[in-house]
């Protein structure tokens, strides 16, 4: 395994490779390319013929406050998402999208884990601007976008491939 995994430390926009890929795999990170549509342009850049996109973003399953628009930026409701995506080139070949109690899991996996690190290492330079990005994004969440976002992954081919 280890001789076949490489990782790469920079900004995910410039990233090149010498060959393309048969799975390509962007989820929760689609602001690094400026959004669904642009990470799917860089995605079909490095996929090879017959390969999958793995693609994981927000969406609005509820009605967003002007906040959570400024907070998560300018997402569309489901069926659009979906339409997006199909009109850009890609057909669905399948899909998760996730429950609330997973988007709970996930919220309360990271800011939980950090909280904890903060209190674990009390004496650590970085202590209390962990246990204070916790609180905030916890707060954030639980305030400003918890009944809106919804989450999609997709499993994408590219139409006509
Ligand atoms: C919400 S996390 C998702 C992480 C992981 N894909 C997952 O599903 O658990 C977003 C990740 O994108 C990374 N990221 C944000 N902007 C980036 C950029 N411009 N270039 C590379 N990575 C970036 C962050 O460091 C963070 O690890």
């Amino acid at each position: 395994m280890r001789d076949r995994l490489v990782l790469h430390r920079q900004e995910a926009a410039r990233f090149t490779a010498p060959h393309r890929f048969d799975l390509v795999l962007c989820v929760g990170a689609t602001h690094a390319f400026g959004g669904l549509l642009a990470t799917l342009a860089a995605a079909r850049r490095h996929l090879a013929p017959g390969g999958r996109v793995l693609v994981g973003d927000g969406f609005w399953e509820g009605e967003p406050s002007a906040e959570a628009i400024e907070m998560l930026g300018d997402l569309t409701d489901l069926p659009t998402t979906l339409e997006q995506v199909v009109a850009d080139g890609w057909t669905p070949v399948g899909g998760h999208v996730s429950t609330r109690g997973e988007l709970d899991d996930y919220e309360w996996c990271w800011t939980g884990s950090l909280a904890s690190w903060a209190l674990d290492h009390p004496t650590d330079p970085d202590s209390a601007r962990a246990l204070e990005a916790a609180t905030t994004h916890r707060d954030g969440w639980l305030r400003v976008y918890r009944d809106a976002l919804g989450f999609l992954c997709l499993v994408l081919r590219p139409t006509g491939d």
